[in-house]
């Protein structure tokens, strides 16, 4: 996968408050559109201005855009070169599978039971480089907008997209899921994987995935947990490499969707895959080692290295979960809302 070659104008959106008004329909997805320009355009604007933060006073920004940097930084960079497109775990059937085809699998768990149509309107939050997307729309035939807060891997993701002839279908736009610039109702299924862990109010997040669900949409989640009887010192160890301010258990997901008036429809526990899933993600950078490019200092490749050990050693212990779940939007209590 291509790490260089940010197309600046692409990002500029995510310049702005992401306070777009809520009446964005389909063509408003496509952010180099919302600007004005056409891809031609865009195109023959290669070095324009890159934005590396959200300009915005809402209490979150301070950690959401540390967030951002974390996916910026120059180590993650090159590892995600080596990884390539997908950025979450796997569901092993075997010892020493191939990685990528546990993760393969898990994004094809998660879609397969939903039965989406074709004319499904789904959004994916936190989408990293977007295989779930493409996922989607080559098995399903259904239209995603895939939103991220980092510009590169939106960027990388249009180009994978664009190369697998599906760009029709997956339109990419900057969007933090805390505050998403969609109408309310907008879409029949929301997706995340292995992104909440980096929300600081995951409830507000779950909120809005509701807000922009039709009433029956549903989300589909994958996440990373942490139990709630790990100490706050192994806590803060787990947190450091991620950079997540807080992690949740697995009854904190289910009070707040609870709350939320989501009706859970299944709850997997697929935990004992994440210690398989480190273990090879760790391997992968040993084995491509020497092709992370110069400068990155080798202390900060070991310390990497030794981030990823230390998660394989705390989810054998069993002080790191990894849950799917899918619920549908349903009727608030309080309020009797349907909607
Ligand atoms: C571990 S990656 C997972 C990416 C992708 N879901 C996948 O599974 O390949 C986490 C993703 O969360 C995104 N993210 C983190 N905070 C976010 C926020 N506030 N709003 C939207 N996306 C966010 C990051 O940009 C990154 O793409």
């Amino acid at each position: 996968m291509r790490v260089d070659g940010h197309r600046g104008a692409d990002c500029a959106s995510l310049s702005g408050p992401l306070s777009l008004a809520k009446t964005a329909n389909w063509r408003d997805l496509h952010w180099s559109e919302r600007l004005g320009e056409s891809r031609d355009e865009r195109r023959r604007q290669p070095g324009g201005q890159r934005i590396s933060a959200f300009v915005t006073d809402d209490p979150i920004h301070g950690s959401v855009s540390a967030t951002q940097s974390f996916y910026e930084e120059g180590v993650r960079v090159a590892f995600e070169a080596i990884w390539g497109e997908h950025l979450h775990l796997g569901l092993f059937t075997r010892p020493k599978e191939p990685l990528i085809a546990a993760q393969r699998r898990a994004i094809r768990t998660m879609a397969e039971s939903l039965d989406l149509p074709a004319d499904a309107e789904v959004l994916e939050v936190a989408c990293g480089v977007g295989p779930a997307a493409r996922h989607l729309a080559r098995r399903y035939g259904c239209r995603v907008a895939a939103t991220s807060i980092s510009p590169r891997q939106l960027a990388q993701g249009l180009d994978l997209t664009e190369a697998a002839g599906l760009d029709h279908l997956v339109r990419f736009a900057g969007a933090d899921y805390h505050q998403l610039p969609f109408a309310d109702g907008r879409f029949d299924l929301w997706w995340c994987q292995e992104a909440l862990l980096h929300s600081p109010d995951k409830a507000r997040v779950l909120g809005e995935a509701r807000r922009v669900l039709r009433s029956g949409g549903r989300i589909v989640v994958s996440d990373l947990t942490v139990p709630t009887a790990v100490s706050d010192a192994e806590r803060a160890l787990i947190y450091a490499r991620v950079h997540a301010p807080v992690m949740w258990d697995k009854a904190d997901y289910e009070r707040a969707l609870a709350a939320l008036g989501f009706d859970i429809e299944r709850f997997d526990d697929w935990s004992a895959q994440v210690a398989p899933s480190y273990a090879a993600i760790k391997q992968a950078v040993e084995a491509h080692r020497a092709d992370i490019p110069p400068g990155f200092p080798d202390a900060q490749v070991e310390a990497a290295l030794a981030q990823f050990q230390l998660w394989v050693d705390f989810a054998r212990a069993g002080k790191i979960g990894w849950f799917h779940f899918r619920a549908r939007k349903g009727r608030l209590a309080a309020t009797g809302d349907r909607q």
